[in-house]
């Protein structure tokens, strides 16, 4: 088939290089000249594992082509692709600017029936708006003597940073949401090679299409704030999370994938999808209670790591150096949207903290990001934690997870580790003289435990965020 993707992101440009690599005739198009010169050149704009070999296989092979210009792309276009970027506004809503923008400019170029496929995350509603904006273009109807059919669909992309190709090639589901057969027949022969088990293809209405992308990611959102909220609690209570965890995976209804707690979510999808989705049950009436606390957990679970940073330097943080090992919102991705380290390095800066961070890919992102804040970087792990305080962990990258703690011990001055994602066993840390902070870690401190016994009440262990206020009854 002969496809047209807009906008060249991480959802546009996976898309294009899998449906061009299954055999169809794909132009990317976006509005940055600069980014399809380089796209061209077979360079990624941002850092994503197999694509780039993908690109420059797909482009070599010439099924893969990239335009800026909408009008030149889509002349023979069977299906086309919204993949725009829809972040965040102010107020929590989506910011689908660009994406009417590109629906405005299609309506007036496309001269041959054709179906738009919005794969944007986008309020319910949208695509029955882009509709009408697709079938009312006058100009349009000047240059054809025939009434042009444009038929909307929506599908949904589920593909998660640093696995995008991965999650492509073998998707768990593909949400197809039209109106009308002949478009689910289209869209069912375009995917039929992705449809591994003939189990793939999920049908529905547009609205419903639409919706089932952000409930899906509200789903996972709850499930981590549930986990870190659980985390915080075993910890105060004494209990190690990690047992928790072997018990809650054991139970098939629960399972055990997406249930690591740490420092919340980050990233370009799950905080402004969950803000949106809360927009829009305001916009309904509706009280959206979970999803409001399911984000002032994410949020509180910053707040925690930085409350102990705090409290371990006994709240003067000024000219103590931090090590941050880690700066994008997950490992396999130089995306450092909404990341927690982030927020955390801002908050150590403000406080005094001289900071230096290290991050295997996304230096660069972060810096960019990080353009007010006075940060410094290193060239290795090892060479930011020379003469710190603290180390600080924020992103499970492969290379933190066993590194030399003979090293770390000798270069830090300090001996304590912050560790966000739970990566490292306090005993370990131990044998070579660390220290070991983790969100929601066992905290039973003995003489209150006998204080509660002898007094014959159930042990509360006090928690660090109460420890200037009264003890629980
Ligand atoms: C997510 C969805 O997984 C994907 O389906 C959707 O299309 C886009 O949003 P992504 O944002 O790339 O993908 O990352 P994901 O791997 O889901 O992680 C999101 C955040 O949750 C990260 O900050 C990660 O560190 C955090 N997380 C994830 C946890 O804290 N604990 C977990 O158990 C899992």
């Amino acid at each position: 088939m002969n496809i047209v993707v807009i906008g060249a992101g991480y959802v546009g440009l996976v898309t294009g290089c899998c449906l061009a690599e299954a055999g169809n005739r794909v132009i990317c198009v976006d509005s940055d000249l600069k980014k399809i010169k380089a796209l061209e050149a077979g360079h990624l704009p941002f850092y994503e594992p197999q694509l780039g070999d993908l690109l420059t296989i797909q482009r070599d092979s010439g099924r893969l082509i990239f335009e800026v210009s909408i009008e030149d792309a889509v002349e023979k276009a069977d299906i086309v692709f919204l993949a725009v970027g829809t972040p965040a506004n102010e107020d929590g809503s989506a910011d689908l600017k660009n994406l009417l923008n590109c629906a405005k400019d299609l309506a007036r170029v496309i001269t041959s029936d054709c179906i738009v496929v919005v794969k944007s995350t986008v309020p319910v509603g949208t695509g029955e708006y882009i509709e009408k904006i697709l079938n009312q273009s006058s100009e349009r109807a000047d240059r054809s003597d025939r009434k042009i059919r444009i038929r909307i669909a929506s599908n949904p992309e589920f593909l998660a940073e640093g696995r995008a190709v991965q999650d492509f090639r073998h998707p768990d589901r593909i949400v197809i949401g039209a109106a009308d057969p002949q478009c689910f027949a289209i869209l069912e022969e375009l995917y039929e090679p992705f449809d591994y088990d003939g189990q793939r293809l999920i049908f529905m209405d547009v609205r419903s299409a639409e919706f089932a992308k952000y409930a899906c990611n509200s789903m996972l959102a709850a499930r981590i704030s549930m986990i870190n909220e659980l985390s915080g609690l075993a910890g105060a209570l004494g209990a190690e999370i990690s047992s928790i965890c072997q018990v809650l995976e054991a139970d098939p209804r629960i399972g055990g994938s997406y249930l690591h707690p740490g420092v919340g979510y980050g990233g370009s999808c799950l905080p402004k999808d969950l803000s949106a989705l809360i927009y829009s049950a305001k916009r309904m009436g509706e009280p959206a209670d979970m999803l409001r606390s399911i984000q002032r957990v994410n949020l509180s679970q910053r707040d925690r790591l930085l409350d102990a940073i705090r409290e371990h330097f006994m709240g003067d943080l000024s000219s103590k150096k931090i090590a941050v090992w880690g700066l994008s919102f997950k490992p396999g991705t130089n995306d450092v949207r909404a990341a927690p380290s982030l927020t955390l390095i801002r908050d150590l800066v403000e406080d005094g903290a001289c900071v230096h961070a290290y991050d295997p890919v996304a230096q660069q992102t972060a810096n960019a990001a990080l353009a007010e804040t006075e940060v410094g970087f290193g060239k290795a792990a090892m060479d930011v934690c020379k003469d710190a305080d603290a180390l600080v962990v924020m992103t499970e990258w492969d290379e933190f997870k066993r590194p030399d703690f003979n090293v770390i011990k000798r270069q830090m001055r300090g001996n304590m580790i912050f560790d966000s994602r739970a990566l490292y066993r306090p005993e370990t840390l131990r044998k070579y003289g660390l220290k070991h902070y983790r969100l929601g870690q066992k905290r039973v401190i003995e003489s209150e435990l006998e204080e509660e016994t002898k007094a014959g009440r159930p042990f509360h262990a006090r928690s660090t965020r109460e420890t200037s206020k009264e003890k629980h009854p």
